[in-house]
């Protein structure tokens, strides 16, 4: 995740101090979705030139560093065009090379700040480089704005171009989410945004009444559902692709609309582009979100949406694309949109896994041949077939998600693994050998204990594979290799969305290394398969919202909360009992329920409050047995179950989850106990996103 901005002002005196100053603001609004460095394009002296400026850290350092420059900021004009991007880094770490904007040359004829992931940018990059062009940076985005000059440069007839179009020809030839903005000095005062996958919307700001006007249909665009490939350049033919759209037999209608005053006269008006509404309402309330494929165009005032036609709009008709576009007035207030519509970012974080399990898999996982491909890993994966043993080593909710998948990893593999919590490893001086792998597993990737356990095993010789979500942080250094989550910044103290990426990583990291294994071949395409259905899955587990919401009323009152299971679900036990302890103070355990009758059921009685996870998998009859054992004893256990299980006692509390295959289950029962603990917490009247005496990333021992 990443926040994009620009801004546009037009026939408006402004100084570049207070176009920075918006750029900064704007920024500063985005900063929760990204904060590990800061950048931003602008006007620079002479027509189409662009002075740049970036940092790494948040936009305090980038301010400092603007405040420092020899750039003349007191310097006007009355029309403007920035672009300006936070970053949360998914391809090369945090650094003033890999910050946005982006350039295509050393002159910037075209420059871009990018939201989301291209994921064939290795394919592109390396098409580009056989052409001739260098690269500065590790970023997938770099790729995009030397194409659009690539594909600039092969145009014969350069007058009669429009950076739309331009940038129509670029999208086509692009995998993998993105809103862009894209800046050029071949088209001074003029910029073009475009989204698919990441949101985007554009504020705008006159004083003029606004009429939103049906101007034109145009004919343009194709189908993009090829794929480039690395050593051909047929995909990307320029003037096949920018051919006037009567030549080409494949069109397909796109709309575009203008925005103008209702007088017709021109009038000062400024936009504001941004990924979050955050960033635009102290300046606006009328903001216009677009949509996947649509292109925004904005020059001389008006902006003019196009959309490029994709396979998944066949379905609708022209008018029923164009009708969903209007200008919204926002009524809320920033603090607020940050989170969205939810009240915490532990909640929004929640309601984010549909999407954050998305981007985990996102480019890695083919859903139409069953591969498993991730690039990190792929030089090393013969070492770790060959390693004695796999050691996954963590702290709290990431130790969760690896005895989540320790199961099926072992299935997979054929390889032992074992499981520490990265205190008691260094405590035990845990011995460790050349060929072991040692998998670290970190959402921050700056817990402390974590670090000096990777460091220990670095000494001994051991592969060491990182799992972590924050590119660039000292865990992702330090391993030889590794897969970073992709879950997006996590605010919420409480961990939420990156176990549910990080468990998903780690399938990943079994099915890929059991690839050679034809006798596997069967279970690890119901895994794929189960994948695919995960973020629908997750989507109506999140609908069981109010029901949880009673149960976390009738427990409120209690002080202690016991979790049940075994088997996969162990881990759900501990990760839920963990949540709940750190938000709502709540004493809570997770007990293995293969070990009640050796201590833990002389807890029970009628006033202990139990969940106990009974969702349909080989152990099954074992949980009932234990259920049996605890209902016995009078406990009234709410009971996590699936849908439409008829084995359920009819009297039963239950939360009924949709049915995965076995070890993908945890992932859907997790999800009512994060929001149990949520309303738990909010009952309480605690600080749900900062609980007491916790920090998001411990940095000591
Ligand atoms: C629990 C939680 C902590 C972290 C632990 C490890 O919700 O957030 O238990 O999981 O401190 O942190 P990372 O994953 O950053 O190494």
């Amino acid at each position: 995740m990443c926040g994009i901005f620009a801004y546009c002002s037009f026939l408006k005196e402004k100084s570049r101090k207070e176009v920075l100053e918006v750029l900064c603001q704007g920024l500063a609004r985005q900063e929760y979705r990204g904060y590990d460095s800061a950048g931003l394009g602008i006007d620079g002296d002479k027509p189409g030139e662009v002075i740049f400026f970036k940092e790494v850290g948040k936009v305090a350092g980038l301010r400092k560093q603007i405040a420092s420059s020899p750039v003349d900021v007191n310097k006007t004009s009355v029309s403007q065009v920035s672009i300006a991007h936070t970053r949360w880094a998914t391809h090369g770490v945090p650094s003033k090379a890999n910050c946005h904007p982006l350039r295509s040359d050393p002159t910037a004829e075209f420059c871009v700040v990018h939201n989301g992931i291209v994921t064939n940018s290795a394919a592109l990059r390396l098409v580009l480089q056989k052409r001739g062009f260098t690269f500065e940076s590790e970023t997938d985005t770099e790729a995009v704005a030397k194409l659009l000059k690539y594909v600039y440069d092969s145009q014969a007839d350069k007058k009669n171009l429009t950076f739309t179009d331009l940038v129509k020809a670029v999208l086509k030839e692009l995998e993998g989410s993105f809103a862009f903005v894209f800046k050029s000095t071949h088209f001074p005062n003029e910029i073009v945004t475009a989204r698919r996958g990441s949101p985007l919307l554009i504020g705008v700001k006159t004083d003029k009444k606004l009429k939103v006007d049906f101007v034109d249909v145009e004919f343009a665009g194709q189908d993009n559902s090829k794929e480039v490939k690395a050593d051909t350049l047929h995909p990307i033919s320029p003037s096949a692709l920018l051919a006037p759209p009567s030549a080409n037999p494949k069109v397909l209608r796109t709309q575009s609309r203008a925005f103008m005053s209702e007088d017709g006269l021109p009038q000062p008006i400024e936009f504001f582009v941004a990924s979050d509404a955050s960033a635009v309402v102290e300046h606006t309330k009328r903001v216009l979100y677009l949509e996947d494929n649509d292109i925004a165009h904005i020059a001389d005032g008006e902006l003019h949406i196009h959309r490029l036609r994709r396979k998944d709009d066949h379905d609708q008709s022209p008018a029923q694309i164009a009708s969903t576009r209007t200008i919204e007035t926002l009524e809320i207030e920033i603090a607020a949109i940050m989170k969205g519509k939810f009240q915490h970012f532990m909640q929004k974080e929640i309601y984010e896994q549909p999407e954050s399990v998305v981007n985990t898999m996102r480019g890695r996982v083919n859903f139409d041949t069953n591969q498993i491909t991730l690039g990190g890993l792929r030089a090393y994966l013969p070492i770790m077939r060959r390693g004695r043993r796999i050691v996954f080593i963590a702290c709290g909710t990431s130790y969760h998600s690896c005895i989540a998948t320790r199961a099926i990893f072992e299935e997979l593999t054929e390889i032992p693994v074992s499981v520490e919590l990265a205190s008691d490893f260094l405590d035990r001086k845990t011995p460790i050998f050349r060929d072991d792998v040692c998998v670290f597993l970190s959402q921050s990737g700056e817990t402390a204990d974590t670090i000096l356990a990777l460091r220990y095993c670095l000494e001994r010789g051991a592969l060491c594979v990182g799992v972590v979500n924050t590119v660039g942080s000292t865990i992702s250094r330090e391993t030889h290799c590794g897969v970073h989550i992709n879950a997006g910044p996590e605010i919420g103290v409480a961990s939420t969305k990156a176990y549910t990426s990080q468990y998903i990583a780690l399938l990943m990291m079994a099915l890929q290394l059991s690839e050679d294994r034809i006798s596997f071949t069967e279970r690890r395409n119901q895994i794929i398969a189960g994948l695919h259905s995960m973020p629908a899955q997750i989507k109506k587990v999140l609908e069981l919202d109010s029901v949880i919401q009673q149960f976390a009323q009738s427990v409120a009152d209690n002080k202690s909360l016991l979790l049940m299971g075994r088997g996969f679900q162990y881990a759900t036990c501990l990760e839920g009992a963990l949540k709940i302890k750190e938000i709502s103070y709540m004493h809570s355990e997770g007990i293995l329920a293969g070990e009640l009758k050796h201590g833990p059921l002389a807890l029970i009685d009628e006033n202990m409050p139990v969940i106990i996870i009974m969702t349909q998998d080989s152990l099954y009859p074992k949980v009932q047995s234990a259920f049996a054992q605890i209902t016995a004893r009078k406990a009234q256990p709410i009971v996590v179950c699936n849908e439409g299980d008829d084995g359920i006692p009819a009297n039963a509390k239950t939360i009924r989850v949709p049915k995965t295959v076995d070890c993908l289950q945890g992932m859907l029962n997790i999800i009512p106990l994060q929001l149990l603990s949520y309303h738990l917490a909010v009952n309480k009247g605690y600080d749900v996103d900062f609980p007491r005496n916790l920090a998001k990333s411990v940095t000591t021992e």
